[in-house]
């Protein structure tokens, strides 16, 4: 159990796996409930975290080093983890994030090959080892979720980090599976293909659980 009131719920995914279209939903939904509740992302949350994602995803940064890539998202979550994520748990609200620490173990350890023990080490330091409570992991093949995109937008939109080769995706996935085996408590792993409402229904399960829990409990009859 976290070390403050509040609720911190992620959400993670290969590319185009729906993460961003549920936690607007479950932001949506604990809001009707009078439930005091944030959404943000990563990279991002922050002024300056935002910046860095400017920098992170412009696809005019080609060959950008791995380890400046790590570290601009470990700067961002420094920056996000400090003045927004912490704050607002200790105030005892619900923060959802759209992707946390867990996605840099995945795309920087696992996809750039870093390696996911240097990633978690680091993360300790950018989170001062804020965790999430909750984490929502959407498992989608990733060839599907970059279908998905071209589908939404055209091949032409990808950014820098989605324009990546299919072996870098797929080691993504492998390592976020990787750390759902290893953290069973904190992971609810969901299969992406289900309905947008069959999913919807997962998370709500979980969430009201966790709220129930905690004294947080909405005030929505199930
Ligand atoms: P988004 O697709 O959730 O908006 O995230 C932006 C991109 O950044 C996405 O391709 C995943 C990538 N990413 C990392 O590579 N490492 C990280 O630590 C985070 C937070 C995101």
């Amino acid at each position: 159990m976290s070390r403050y009131p509040g609720l911190f719920i992620t959400f993670e995914g290969v590319e185009g796996c729906g993460k961003s279209t549920q936690a607007q939903a479950l932001l949506e939904r604990l809001r009707a409930d009078g439930v005091p509740v944030t959404l943000s992302r990563e990279p991002g949350g922050t002024p300056l975290g935002e910046r860095v994602r400017e920098i992170l995803l412009d696809t005019g940064h080609t060959g950008m080093e791995a380890a400046t890539e790590l570290f601009l998202y470990l700067a961002s979550r420094a920056e996000h983890a400090a003045k927004v994520i912490v704050p607002r748990l200790e105030a005892g609200e619900v923060v959802i994030s759209d992707r946390f620490s867990d996605a840099s173990v995945a795309y920087q350890g696992g996809g750039r090959g870093l390696g996911p023990a240097t990633v978690e080490a680091l993360n300790q330091v950018a989170t001062k080892g804020v965790k999430p409570d909750v984490t929502f992991l959407m498992d989608l093949d990733p060839e599907e979720g970059l279908d998905r995109l071209v589908r939404g937008r055209g091949e032409h939109a990808r950014d820098r980090i989605e324009s990546e080769v299919l072996d870098f995706h797929r080691r993504v996935r492998e390592v976020y599976l990787e750390s759902s085996r290893r953290e069973p408590a904190r992971f609810v792993v969901i299969d992406a293909r289900l309905s947008r409402e069959e999913v919807e229904a997962q998370v709500t399960a979980a969430v009201d659980e966790l709220l129930g829990e905690r004294g947080m409990r909405t005030g929505r009859t199930p």
